[in-house]
């Protein structure tokens, strides 16, 4: 029962998106009309960028529809282009969530700028854990959208971070669906170029009013440093969004690099660092389980990383956070190889998260893992 105008909030309602047509002598910005102290390879940026990035969205919905020819079509009105996906789920949280008095949904273990995100705007969160399998807990979050309708917006991470594991879109539908919750689901798919494309949520934005994916540039195309994130939503969704938002959020620079990333030529560079990626991954996942001391890989396969469990001993050992935070410090410290410790999440008691290196990186990274362990248990 999905209903955009009591879902948003009034003031955000009211906002209208920044317009401006701008051609010919432009006296209207009060920017430098003598140029920029400095240019780059001959490009001046002494005027402020485009509010509405179309060329980045025409590309990117190009991209995704190529991808998924059977679904109905994404335009550039289905999309938000953000400082990373960090700023749409910011984003997501302020259009819906009142201050002081609505909730998000989180599923941990997860990425942890949803509850940072929801601090800052002063949201409480309701956790609602995965299964022990790393699937979502279906019922439990029905549920609990059925007796609370300050909920406004429920994340969903698929491939989780860190369980790398996609979540089963048929579990979303029914979210989708819900008959008397009235919010958000967002799909972050931050990591969804490593899995199999069946899996992405893009499919079903023009089915669900109540939609939100978030992707990014910054994982598979290999451009954290530049700063871009989308929302494929729904039209009015990224209306609201999109009116939101600070007008010059996407630099001139980080534009133009968007721009030539979403080519042909770095699309086909994008795929081929995936299957790199992958291979490297799948060697990794066989290598590092054969390492004394290790026990399961916890999670999934679908993104570009993996969550390793540590044992207290090699032998009929447990999963251990002391192992595994030792292994960590010291690997990182005298050798600078840094994992993640994520043996403080729910359910990932002596896990590492390991992300997918080069070749000569994941053999640093499993010959340095097994000594770091060896010297562990020979102590120990
Ligand atoms: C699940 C997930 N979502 C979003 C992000 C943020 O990505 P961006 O660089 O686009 O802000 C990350 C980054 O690690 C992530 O793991």
């Amino acid at each position: 029962m999905f209903d955009l105008n009591t879902c948003i909030r009034k003031n955000i309602l009211d906002l209208q998106p920044y317009r401006c047509a701008r051609e010919g002598i432009l006296l209207d910005a009060n920017e430098c009309s003598f140029g920029s102290v400095l240019n780059d390879a001959g490009v001046e940026y002494n005027r402020y960028p485009d509010p509405r990035q179309n060329e980045i969205k025409q590309r990117f919905c190009e991209l995704r529809n190529k991808e998924h020819p059977y679904a109905k079509p994404l335009k550039p009105e289905n999309m938000v282009v953000g400082v990373g996906s960090d700023e749409i789920i910011d984003s997501l949280i302020r259009i819906s969530c009142i201050p002081g008095k609505d909730k998000i949904l989180a599923c941990p273990p997860s990425y942890g700028m949803y509850p940072v995100s929801a601090k800052v705007n002063d949201i409480q969160v309701v956790n609602v854990l995965l299964k022990p399998d790393f699937d979502l807990d279906i019922d439990a979050v029905y549920d609990t959208l059925s007796k609370d309708n300050s909920i406004k917006v429920v994340f969903a991470c698929s491939p989780g971070n860190p369980t790398a594991k996609t979540l089963n879109l048929n579990s979303i539908k029914k979210l989708l669906a819900h008959p008397t919750w009235n919010g958000i689901i967002v799909m972050d798919e931050a990591y969804i170029d490593f899995a199999s494309p069946e899996k992405t949520a893009v499919s079903l934005v023009n089915d669900y009013p109540n939609l939100a994916v978030c992707q990014t540039l910054s994982k598979s195309f290999g451009l954290a440093g530049i700063r871009i994130g989308f929302c494929l939503t729904s039209p009015e969704i990224a209306t609201i969004m999109n009116s939101l938002k600070a007008p010059y959020n996407i630099s001139e620079p980080t534009s133009r690099l968007a721009i030539k990333a979403l080519s042909p030529e770095s699309v086909s560079k994008m795929y081929e660092h995936r299957d790199r990626a992958l291979a490297q991954r799948d060697r990794l996942c066989k290598e590092v389980t054969a390492i004394p001391g290790v026990g399961k890989i916890i999670g999934g396969f679908d993104a570009n990383f993996i969550l390793v469990q540590v044992l207290s001993n090699p032998v009929n050992g447990v999963p251990s956070n002391e192992v595994a935070k030792f292994v960590y410090l010291k690997m990182a410290t005298d050798y600078k190889i840094v994992v993640r410790f994520r043996g403080n999440e729910p359910m990932c008691e002596g896990s590492l998260r390991m992300t997918i290196g080069t070749e000569s990186e994941v053999s640093a990274l499993l010959r340095t893992f097994r000594h770091t362990l060896e010297e562990y248990y020979a102590k120990n």
